[in-house]
């Protein structure tokens, strides 16, 4: 006999099952409001680009390329899962020559990108971001207009008390230096840094600055700070980055060792944390900045360019309120063939005027019809029987406030409209 096996999802890979699917809706069409809001348009970009892509912009020595990207061989040509949706949209904005239709382009993006990271909550293998990328704009005002507006969505979501971190890590031959300044102070320590900074102590010393294990924490202890190294067109970009967010009403905490784990980024860093009571250590709900150098050093003009993206997953952890929305807002249970019949034909009418509803077909008991219209969370049920029809009526239950109505079939479909569009049940 075969061998019966069990059928699973990858690990770390999640599905998103019917009755979680309002909430996503409801935080993806925010975000697209959001971001059209302030001019933003929709780019798609494949699941899979060239591996090289990545290794190029996201930096060899960073976790994502060492040790988490889904690389594979097909055609003769390395591939890999995209694993962050800034590397193929920099890769599209080049291909395409939109630098020469238009001196500033906003694009944003929501779908899945995989990591082969250690699951836990908030932090998963495949997981949806929502992002954007402005090209085109070197100026402070886009810095801050971009985290303003992120406030102001999160805000929406209901994420409360949003913590905004910035840092500004300079042009990219300042970031060449620091990481150089933040070695030499900790090679004489090396025998006390974590067996994770040894390793990246020479190839990605800059990494170590945000590394969670204490004895890093303890080495870095009068290390060179960021800001020594800055040079005056980054300070002052940074200030005034900082003088835009207080003209916006933007609170927000400046964090020099802020350097996030990804190459790319030149001048202003920032991350928005939020939710630590439901996420933990993973509450990064958004992780952002400027990378002036990247659509040149893939091929392009020199053009400016800042993104952010965020974790939809954890957003929703974030912002769930426990609150569960109606699958549709009228149930029809029908008693017996002719009653059936009768139901089709009022749902068509009831769905023609825009009122969702979902029509008991099973020929089941009542009982057990309305045990399906409360795992619906329908507001109305419609009964109806052979006497309801000979009578020119049909029984209307509010579900929730537990009482029952009669009212006229030739009414009922104006009713029932009226009423839910009033938002009174
Ligand atoms: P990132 O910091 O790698 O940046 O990721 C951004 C956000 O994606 C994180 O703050 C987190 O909310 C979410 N995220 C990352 N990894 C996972 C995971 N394994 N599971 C669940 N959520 C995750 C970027 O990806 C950059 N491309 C952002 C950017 C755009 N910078 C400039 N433009």
């Amino acid at each position: 006999m075969a061998e019966k096996t069990s059928v699973r999802a990858v690990k770390g890979m999640n599905d998103v099952l019917p009755g979680e699917i309002a909430r996503w809706h409801r935080l993806e069409a925010l975000f697209r409001r959001s971001m059209a809001l302030t001019g933003y348009r929709e780019v798609r970009t494949p699941f899979v680009e060239h591996k090289p892509l990545f290794v190029r912009a996201i930096g060899e020595v960073t976790d994502v390329v060492e040790k988490e990207m889904y690389a594979f061989t097909r055609h003769h040509d390395e591939l890999a899962l995209r694993p962050e949706g800034t590397a193929g949209a920099v890769r599209a904005y080049v291909e395409h020559k939109v630098a020469n239709a238009e001196p500033v382009s906003r694009w944003y993006y929501l779908g899945p990108m995989f990591r082969a990271e250690r699951p836990q909550a908030g932090r998963y293998r495949q997981f949806w971001q929502y992002g954007a990328e402005c090209f085109g704009d070197a100026g402070p005002g886009s810095d801050a207009e971009m985290i303003a507006e992120l406030c102001a969505f999160l805000s929406a979501a209901g994420v409360t008390a949003p913590r905004v971190l910035l840092n500004s890590i300079g042009g990219p031959g300042t970031r060449v230096a620091y990481t150089e300044a933040v070695r030499a102070y900790l090679e004489p320590k090396k025998a006390q840094l974590s067996e994770d900074s040894q390793k990246r102590l020479e190839k990605n010393a800059l990494r170590i600055l945000d590394s969670k294990a204490p004895e890093d924490h303890a080495a870095l202890e009068g290390a060179p700070t960021l800001e020594s190294v800055l040079d005056e067109a980054d300070k002052d970009h940074f200030k005034n980055l900082l003088g835009h967010l207080d003209a916006l009403g933007v609170t927000y905490e400046v964090d020099p060792k802020l350097v996030r784990g990804l190459d790319y980024y030149t001048r202003t860093l920032f991350e928005i944390k939020g939710a630590k009571e439901k996420l933990g250590a993973g509450d990064t709900l958004i992780g952002g900045g400027r990378y002036d150098g990247m659509v040149e050093q893939l091929g392009g003009a020199s053009v400016p360019a800042i993104g952010f993206a965020g974790g939809l997953e954890r957003l929703l952890i974030a912002t769930d309120d426990g609150e569960k929305k109606p699958v549709v807002s009228v149930f029809l249970a029908p008693m017996g063939s002719p009653a059936t019949t009768y139901a089709l034909v009022l749902a068509r009418e009831l769905r023609a005027h825009g009122v969702t509803c979902d029509v008991d077909t099973r020929g089941a008991n009542l009982k057990s019809m309305l045990r399906r219209a409360t795992s619906l969370e329908a507001p109305y049920g419609i009964l109806v029987g052979d006497a309801e029809i000979a009578a020119g009526v049909v029984e209307v239950k509010d579900l929730n406030a537990r009482t029952q109505e009669k009212i006229a079939r030739s009414e009922v479909v104006r009713v029932l409209a009226d009423r839910l569009a009033k938002g009174t049940p």
